[in-house]
């Protein structure tokens, strides 16, 4: 299964994907793409050859030669056919997708999140302030979740999630660090789920078989 990887920052969760024993011979990574013109995730995809590409919905068409310059959605969509790609994996990617683009994948776009939804999502829930707000709150567990995405943020169907303890956190910061170390299985799990069709939707609910 070929697949995408959109990504905004860092990249952590691209590199666990890329060295998941769980993924060899399952699926390949065939496109990284972000909203930004360059972020340190580009220089995963650089180190392991994949095509990478920054899209903007402000551009015009046609400004896509060479690095550093952003392609359309319209152009985006035509180089994921191009590849075959069959799932989009949100990885870290914090703008809201066109709605065309979501509608375009219904169910193959997964994102995802560092916290258990449907609690700390939504707008503005994102990175650290999502970890402060868990923090805050006095809530004993968090972990990450996996969704489908739709045209809101954080809340298409979920598909699995990962808990940790959190009760003797004494900071955001430590939270943050607990729920990483889960994502990076949680993400991979997740895809080989889907790329050996191992999941079914039934009644409104995602189940992993
Ligand atoms: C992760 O915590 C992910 O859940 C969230 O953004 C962060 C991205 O981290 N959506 P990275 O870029 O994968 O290191």
């Amino acid at each position: 299964m070929n697949i995408a990887v959109f990504v905004s920052g860092r990249g952590s969760n691209l590199q666990a994907i890329l060295s998941s024993a769980e993924l060899r011979g399952l699926c390949k990574v065939s496109v990284v793409c972000s909203d930004k013109l360059d972020c340190p995730a580009f220089q995963i995809a650089k180190q392991y050859n994949i095509p990478f590409f920054s899209v903007s919905e402000k551009v015009k068409s046609g400004s896509e030669t060479g690095e550093n310059k952003f392609i359309t959605f319209h152009e985006l969509q035509k180089k994921l056919l191009a590849q075959n790609v069959e799932l989009i994996v949100l990885a870290g990617y914090l703008k809201l997708l066109p709605k065309e683009f979501v509608r375009f994948y219904p169910y193959k776009m997964i994102n995802i999140h560092p916290a258990l939804l449907p609690s700390f999502g939504g707008k503005g829930m994102y990175g650290i302030h999502v970890h402060e707000a868990v923090f805050r709150s006095s809530a004993k567990v968090s972990g990450a979740t996996v969704h489908f995405v739709n045209e809101n943020y954080d809340e298409g169907l979920i598909i699995d999630q990962a808990v940790v303890s959190v009760a003797d956190a004494e900071s955001s910061e430590e939270i943050a660090q607990r729920v990483l170390k889960l994502e990076h299985t949680l993400l991979p799990s997740v895809i080989a789920k889907i790329a050996q069709r191992k999941i079914e939707i039934k009644n409104n609910r995602v189940y992993l078989t």
